[in-house]
């Protein structure tokens, strides 16, 4: 018996693509000669489905797209200033970070995180593609006591000002629409900025 669970039928396919039914025809003829789908007869009709070669042909296609925006795209990330609970100034107070910023990423950063709250789907989409894209981490520190945690930092400009970084905290209590941003420059001050503003990041991969 032939499962439907991850099954298709060519009126949903119409629907999603807004094709039409005779060119969908079309194509799952040419994608069944070639071995990428399979179609499925029941009861109920008939259900298209990808075979183990079209979902492997589909994987390898994700992993090229992907790929090639992590290569060559400079993502842009909107967001509005926006106070936190001053937690940022104790975290690159401390020496560990300090230093490891200066190392990782060129520059001392002023004791504190600009924190911004993202409002549009697109800087949103954008601030995921940071959670799989590489970055430069800088590792887990185990002190007697305490274990400073990893954080991924990504070079970046805030308003065309740099040097400037995204951080990311392995462990963090932020929602993914709040980014913290470090710079060797008081940036509310550099930038005149208040909260509520609304800045512009751009983001080096
Ligand atoms: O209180 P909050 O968590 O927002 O901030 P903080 O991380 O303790 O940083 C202290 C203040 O400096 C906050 O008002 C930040 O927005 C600001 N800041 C800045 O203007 N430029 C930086 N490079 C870092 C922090």
């Amino acid at each position: 018996m032939l499962s439907t669970d991850k099954a298709i039928t060519q009126a949903e396919i119409s629907k999603e693509t807004g094709l039409s039914q005779q060119t969908i025809s079309r194509k799952l003829k040419e994608l069944e000669e070639d071995g990428i789908i399979q179609r499925i007869l029941t009861k109920e009709g008939e259900y298209i489905k990808l075979t183990d070669k079209g979902e492997e042909e589909l994987k390898n296609c994700i992993e090229d797209v992907l790929q090639l925006i992590l290569r060559t795209r400079t993502l842009h990330i909107k967001g509005k200033v926006t106070s936190g609970l001053g937690e940022g100034r104790i975290f690159l107070s401390l020496p560990y970070y300090k230093e490891s910023f200066m190392k990782y990423l060129g520059f001392e950063p002023y004791a504190g995180t600009l924190n911004l709250v993202i409002y549009d789907r697109i800087s949103l989409e954008n601030r995921l593609i940071l959670d799989i894209a590489k970055g430069i981490v800088i590792p887990e520190h185990r002190e007697p006591n305490r274990v400073l945690g990893s954080v991924k930092a990504f070079p970046s400009s805030v308003n065309s000002l740099s040097p400037a970084a995204i951080v990311i905290p392995a462990r963090t209590t932020h929602p993914k629409s709040v980014i913290e941003v470090i710079s060797p420059y008081y940036l509310r001050e550099k930038l005149n900025l208040k909260d509520g503003d609304e800045i512009s990041i751009e983001v080096y991969l």
